[in-house]
């Protein structure tokens, strides 16, 4: 795809333009939305990434937000904002049920595609997608935000040059309790039909591609127990909904290096609002990092010196370390919507030098056979095999 315009961004030379058109305006839309413009303030990036079009199913509140997000128009229809030549990256930040169709039709339209995760509802669904962008001479990311804290990054780093030696461990829980309240009414996150799981799409699949992104571990087999504790919730006009999904799904993990893995995800933790946490041991040392203290490393090494056996906490806001100089002086702390910009930034220069981005749709189906083994490990009651 040509990518022919260009934009005068000041000072610096004229840059050619990468236009997006973003499908879903609520939660992640505002996420997204935030990072595409902000991106150019703080990352030198190849391209002047521009908040081109909003694609909702309402005009008025589509209009409404693109209004409010920064971007230049709005519309409903998505056939045609594909059908454009100055479209160049389709953003899917929808419901899990319907990221397979529009990332299909994006990619058939010649257009750079970032979904939002999990991937799809199905290992044959993410399949298809994988597929459909190998036949395109496009670039596809997913939206697994949390690899890119500076802390996360920085721990990736530790483990890739061995300063935990052999990982032997892995203990991660994501822990929020937003549906502990059984008068929440049922949503699209409630439904099989729209979301395909609860807590596990939607929190263990954060899990699964942060081990994955920090360790290079591979899932080999897996065993998960899930509980539905309210089963009927209100459905918004006076009835109720049946509940079809986990509210909670702890599984364990084989790893193919003989490495074991916890897992735990809950939207009925009373008290966790979005305890993602994830801890790593190896032969040599460990490391903790939790989203609510984000900029935090807790790090201990057999090989620091023995004046006491503690974890040390590294905070990761030093020029040194990774995005860190993009925003503050030292010590000046970054937010939950940074990784969202710091994935932008890594995916369009990606885009440029044609340097692979990760994840990608195969990433994306590397998670959905785990998610999905470890479901149907829940039917068996049985160990499941990790299918590629
Ligand atoms: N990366 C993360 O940390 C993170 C966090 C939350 C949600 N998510 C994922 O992002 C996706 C969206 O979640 P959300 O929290 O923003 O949901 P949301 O309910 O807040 O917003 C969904 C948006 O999609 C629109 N929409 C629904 N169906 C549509 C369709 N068929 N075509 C066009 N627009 C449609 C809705 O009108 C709304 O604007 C989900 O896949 C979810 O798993 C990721």
């Amino acid at each position: 795809m040509s990518i022919a315009a260009t934009v005068n961004t000041g000072a610096a030379a004229a840059k050619p333009v990468l236009n997006v058109a973003m499908v879903g305006h609520a939660f992640m839309g505002r996420a997204h939305g935030n990072a595409f413009r902000q991106v150019n303030h703080f990352f030198d990036l190849p391209f002047h990434v521009v908040p081109a079009v909003i694609v909702g199913r309402d005009p008025e509140r589509a209009a409404a937000a693109a209004h409010k997000l920064g971007f230049a128009e709005s519309t409903t229809d998505l056939k045609a904002t594909l059908a454009r030549q100055d479209i160049h990256l389709v953003d899917v930040a929808t419901p899990n049920d319907s990221h397979c169709a529009i990332a299909l039709q994006a990619l058939a339209a010649g257009k750079h595609v970032l979904c939002e995760k999990p991937l799809a509802m199905t290992v044959d669904e993410a399949k298809s997608m994988v597929a459909a962008a190998k036949k395109k001479k496009v670039r596809v990311g997913l939206w697994h935000n949390y690899r890119r804290a500076p802390a996360t990054r920085l721990a990736a780093q530790m483990i890739a040059r061995g300063d935990l030696g052999e990982v032997r461990q892995v203990r991660a829980v994501y822990l929020q309790d937003w549906l502990a309240d059984a008068s929440v009414p049922a949503s699209w996150r409630t439904s099989r039909k729209t979301c395909g799981s609860g807590a596990h799409g939607d929190l263990n699949a954060h899990l699964i591609d942060l081990t994955r992104a920090l360790t290079g571990l591979e899932f080999d087999s897996v065993i998960g127990v899930q509980q539905t504790f309210t089963k009927e919730r209100p459905d918004g006009a006076g009835g109720t909904a049946k509940v079809d999904v986990d509210d909670a799904l702890c599984f364990l993990a084989k790893f193919k290096n003989g490495a074991v893995g916890t897992y735990e995800a809950t939207r009925v933790a009373p008290g966790r609002k979005n305890f993602n946490c994830i801890e790593i041991s190896g032969s040599k040392g460990s490391l903790r990092w939790n989203l609510e203290r984000m900029n935090e490393l807790e790090v201990f090494l057999f090989a620091d010196p023995r004046d006491g056996q503690g974890f040390r906490t590294i905070m990761c806001m030093d020029s040194v370390h990774p995005y860190a100089a993009n925003w503050w002086p030292d010590g000046h702390i970054v937010g939950y919507e940074h990784t969202f910009v710091h994935h932008v930034a890594d995916f369009v220069a990606a885009l440029a030098s044609g340097e692979p981005f990760a994840p990608d749709f195969q990433d994306g189906l590397a998670v959905q056979g785990v998610l999905a083994a470890v479901l149907e490990s829940v039917k068996a009651g049985a160990w499941v095999k990790v299918r590629r």
